[in-house]
Parts: C-alpha cells; sequence; structure tokens
C-alpha cells in the first residue's frame, strides 16, 4: 500500500459557530480557533477540517453560501483567516476547508442574476422548470421536508432546492459552473489550504431530464435520481486536473448512498479523483420508517458487519475514512455507547480505540475527545437546526408522529446535539462565550469539559492523545489488513490488524457486563499496546475477563 500523509493523519472537526467565541457575540469565530490552536496540539491532531466560514446568511450554519472569498462577518476577517492558517501551519498542523458547491445560497450573486430574468447569462447556473399541472416539476422531496422545488414569481417558473428553499442547486452540466467553481478552488489553494472536504458531493450530477423518483414512505422520492448521477466521476476528474493535481492535497467527499463499488471510483488508488470518501451505512442502520426520526438503537452485529464490509473490500483499492460523529450527526457515546456517567468515560474510550484501531484515516468532532453528550432539548424554541425544526412540523402536523415522541426522537438523532458549545471549563457557559451563546449550552459542562480533563491524566481526552502518538509510531495501525474475528458475538467487536510481522488484536466489550473472551494461540505472548481498563506493557490471561466496555489491544511479541 503506498503511503501519503493524509492516510497518517488525524483529522479534527471544528464546527466555528460552537467553537469559541472570542468577542463575546455568543458566535464562535476564528479568533476564537486561534486562541484554542495549542490545544488542538497537544491533543496530537494532524489537521483540522473546518466547517464553512464563507460569508452566508445562515440560513442552514454557512452550508448556504453567498460569497465563496469572503468570511462570514460574525466569524471574523479574512486578515484573523490568514492568521489562523498561518497558526495552524506554524504548530506542524495542515487545514481542509468545507467545500459547499452542490448549491449556493439564494442571496449568492450568481442565483440573484439567474433569478431576473429567463435570459439572464446566470439563468442556466440552477436549476429552472416550469411547473407542471400548476404542481412542481417533479416528485423530489427536499431533504429538509417538502418539495425540493420552490415557486419563483418573477419569472413564473420553478428553481431546484434539494436542501433549503435557500439553497439553490447549481447545475453542474452547465461548464461555465464548473469553470467558476474550480477558479474559487484554486484561489483558496494559492493561499495555502491544505485540502477540502466536499459537501454532498454525491449530488453534482442529476439524472437526465430529472425524472420522478421512485416513492417510498417517508423518504426522499428524488433521492435515488440525485446521487452518484451519470457525471460525477467525469466532473471530479476535471476537478481533479485543473486543481487537485496541482497541490498536495487532502480531499474527502461526503458521499450519501456510496455503495462500496461507487466508492472504489470516488477514491481511486491511482489518486484521479478524491483522496477518500465519507460513507454513510453505519450511521444509517438505526433508521426507521421516517428515515432518522426514532428511537432505535444500532445494534452490535449490523455495525460490525458494516465496518468490516468496508474494511475487507476497500483494502488496496481505496482509503477509508472513519468517524462516529460530525455535525450532523448525534453524540458518538449517546448513540453507540453509554452517556450513563457510570459508565461513559470508560465506554468513550472503548469506541475511540474500536474506531481508532481500523484501517482508514480517523475523524474526531470536536468535544468527542471529551466524551462530550446529546444535550437534553425540552422545546421547540431551544432548537436552532433548520433540519429538526422543519421535519418536526411536517411529521407531526400531518399527524404521522405525535409530537411528544417527535422532541424524544429530536433529543436523540436531531443535529443541534453535535451543536452546542464546546465545553472548555466550568465557568459560565462552559467558558465558551461571556455572551448570550446562540444555543444552549449542555448543563453537563461543569462534570465534562476540557479544563478537567486535560489535569486528569485518566481522562478521555489523555486517552485520544495516546492513540494518536500510537498511530505515528505503529505502522500497522495505518496500513495493517484488518480481519473480524468472532462475527457472531452477541457482546464483543474482535478484529485484528496485520502488517508483515506486525500483529494486533483489538477487543471490544459494547455491552454493560462482564464478558469471558480466550485470547486466540497466536497473541498469547501479546503485551497491552493500550486499553482503556489496563496498563500499558502488561501482558493478558489467557482467558480475559472483560469489564463493561472494556477494550483491549495486544501486540504480539516478536520472538
Ligand atoms: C451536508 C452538511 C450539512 C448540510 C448539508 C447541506 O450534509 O454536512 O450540515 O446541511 O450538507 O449543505
Amino acid at each position: 500500500m503506498e503511503r501519503a500523509w493524509w492516510k497518517e493523519a488525524i483529522v479534527y472537526e471544528i464546527y466555528p459557530r460552537s467553537f469559541m467565541d472570542s468577542d463575546g457575540d455568543g458566535v464562535g469565530d476564528l479568533r476564537g480557533i486561534i486562541s484554542r490552536l495549542d490545544y488542538l496540539k497537544e491533543l496530537g491532531i494532524d489537521v483540522i477540517w473546518l466547517a464553512p466560514v464563507y460569508q452566508s446568511p445562515n440560513d442552514d450554519n454557512g452550508y448556504d453560501i453567498s460569497d465563496y472569498q469572503a468570511i462570514m462577518k460574525e466569524f471574523g476577517t479574512m486578515e484573523d483567516f490568514d492568521e489562523m492558517l498561518e497558526g495552524i501551519h506554524a504548530r506542524g498542523m495542515r487545514l481542509v476547508m468545507d467545500l459547499v458547491v452542490n448549491h449556493t445560497s439564494d442571496e449568492h450573486a450568481w442565483f440573484v442574476e439567474s433569478r431576473s430574468s429567463k435570459t439572464n447569462p446566470y439563468r442556466d447556473y440552477y436549476f429552472w422548470r416550469e411547473g407542471k399541472d400548476g404542481r412542481e416539476p417533479n416528485n423530489w422531496g427536499s431533504c429538509f421536508s417538502g418539495s425540493a422545488w420552490k415557486y419563483d414569481e418573477t419569472t413564473d417558473m420553478y428553481f431546484l432546492h434539494v436542501f433549503s428553499k435557500k439553497q439553490p442547486d447549481l447545475n453542474w452540466d452547465n461548464p461555465k459552473v464548473r469553470e467558476d467553481v474550480f477558479s474559487m478552488m484554486n484561489w483558496w489553494c494559492e493561499k495555502g489550504i491544505d485540502g477540502f472536504r466536499m459537501d454532498v458531493i454525491s449530488f453534482i450530477s442529476k439524472e437526465e431530464g430529472l425524472p420522478d423518483g421512485p416513492k417510498f414512505p417517508g423518504a426522499l422520492h428524488g433521492f435515488p435520481r440525485c446521487v452518484n448521477g451519470p457525471h460525477v466521476h467525469e466532473y471530479l476528474q476535471e476537478m481533479n486536473r485543473e486543481v487537485l493535481s496541482k497541490y498536495d492535497l487532502m480531499t474527502v467527499g461526503e458521499c450519501s448512498g456510496v455503495t462500496i463499488e461507487e466508492a472504489k471510483k470516488y477514491a481511486r488508488a491511482d489518486g484521479k479523483e478524491l483522496s477518500m470518501v465519507f460513507q454513510f451505512e453505519h450511521v444509517g442502520l438505526d433508521d426507521g420508517k421516517f428515515g432518522k426520526w426514532t428511537d432505535r438503537r444500532m445494534e452490535l452485529k449490523g455495525f460490525r458487519e458494516v465496518m468490516s464490509k468496508w474494511q475487507t473490500e476497500l483494502e488496496g483499492k481505496a482509503w477509508n475514512s472513519l468517524f462516529l460523529g460530525n455535525h450532523d450527526q448525534p453524540r458518538s457515546i449517546s448513540r453507540f455507547g453509554n452517556d450513563d456517567p457510570r459508565y461513559r468515560e470508560v465506554c468513550a474510550k472503548m469506541l475511540a480505540t474500536c474506531i481508532h484501531m481500523m484501517q482508514g484515516t480517523p475523524y474526531l468532532y470536536q468535544g468527542e475527545e471529551l466524551g462530550m453528550t446529546n444535550c437534553p432539548f425540552e422545546t421547540l424554541e431551544e432548537l436552532r437546526d433548520i433540519e429538526s425544526i422543519n421535519a418536526f412540523h411536517e411529521l407531526t402536523e400531518s399527524g404521522k408522529i405525535d409530537p411528544e415522541d417527535m422532541m424524544r426522537y429530536i433529543n436523540l438523532r436531531g443535529r443541534d446535539n453535535a451543536r452546542t458549545p464546546m465545553q472548555w471549563d466550568d465557568s459560565a457557559n462552559a467558558g465558551f462565550t461571556t455572551g448570550t451563546p446562540w444555543i444552549k449550552v449542555n448543563p453537563n459542562y461543569t462534570k465534562i469539559n476540557a479544563m478537567a480533563q486535560q489535569k486528569d491524566p485518566n481522562s478521555v481526552f489523555h486517552y485520544y492523545q495516546k492513540l494518536h502518538r500510537l498511530r505515528k509510531e505503529e505502522d500497522v495501525i495505518v496500513y495493517g489488513k484488518y480481519q473480524l474475528l468472532e462475527p457472531e458475538s452477541e457482546s464483543l467487536y474482535v478484529y485484528t490488524r496485520t502488517l508483515e510481522k506486525d500483529k494486533l488484536l483489538v477487543i471490544c466489550n459494547f455491552t454493560d457486563q462482564e464478558v469471558s473472551y480466550r485470547i486466540p494461540e497466536e497473541f498469547s505472548n501479546g503485551r497491552i499496546l493500550i486499553g482503556n481498563l489496563r496498563e500499558e506493557g502488561t501482558s493478558a490471561e489467557e482467558t480475559v475477563q472483560l469489564k463493561p466496555y472494556e477494550a483491549i489491544v495486544l501486540k504480539v511479541v516478536q520472538e
């Protein structure tokens, strides 16, 4: 397997609105990030993925961009950005920017022009269609509820928005759109950034003629018509020629709906498209009839099967990305683990071990290194996320879900869980702001915060630090081959990693019960490389008795 810096890197996602506020307006900003760069360095991460900081009316917290080459006023200035980039590089870290080019804001100059008349030169930058029998042009639904089309009086036509009404989809079939996007990307690369995380990039090529999608209950009828479309690989290869290949970048495509076969194309090993993709199969396993709005829990069996499939099938062909949480997902400890105070810390470490020992580039979402949990939201007024708010109205007003149940589902699965302010210390507002935070602070910040964990050598923070150090020391963690053991176990996730003579055995107990496990013969002389309850360097018994949520990594000692 070919080596690459981005295969060996640990990535940390910053959601700037909630990371650190420097000026007391209740909204995180770039100077806030600058003030916490030493913290990130101490944690041992290599790359920061920065969620959008571009100018935006914030219908979807910056994923609706009105100027790609300006910084959002609330976040600071371009000078702040340059200083932040310099500070990141000075500490030996790199910066990956969010690239949101499936759509713009409706306040972007291209759309303002496009909307103004049927003959405007920018008309074809977006999808404009006539209505059909007094209705929308097709049956596609928006990811944020309702139809994916909005009627516009100016020219008596509809425009397509797969996300919110303020996020019109760009028409990538128009070569001028591609040219403008590529030149904007080159501009950022010339500034010295180190890569892009490409927002919903699997959506940029729509099926020709925009035909109706197959109907299935509670889902977006248009989804299969929008993802992995006929020209997506052609456009990404063009992007690679025009931009990516000219710089030393790390790129990751957010690819909902991606299959293994598709991933092999997006992240092809010859580097003609992207470095890697985010796949979402493991975070769709707990979906129900109404998609994510359910109280279903993920089962170990399904999780293990999906993770193992991606590990084995991409081996040598394309590179994996590893994540349990991000700004669109609930907190990983609450969802995959157990956030009960009795188990929270040990369980957060177990989940970290399970993911970080796999093949691929690990992504950590801000606060995950502290074991931050979901936040109790009591009323609709406390919510900020357009997705949850719209879904609440759509599903309760149509009588499909009872309001109380819906609130419970939002508490389990809503995106605001990940967006509450970073918990820095036990002072007011968790040390995030001296003002009024834009979204509520999780009340558990007095117990769970960075300052307390930095002081405690047994904290989740320090455990992540160790994992990060190990990845630098042990090639087998990065490049080793994965093999699943115990595929039928009800409680354990067990796998091995092998790189020539180096061999690791990873055992994770996913339950709150004690479980015994007989160590396979070839690991009998193994020593603990890392464990959340055992001391490093010690050996294990022939049959280990794993405590609730215990994780053990054994490394074979070479004779
Ligand atoms: C991606 C982003 C999400 C955003 C959506 C539309 O899924 O991660 O936050 O709402 O794209 O841009």
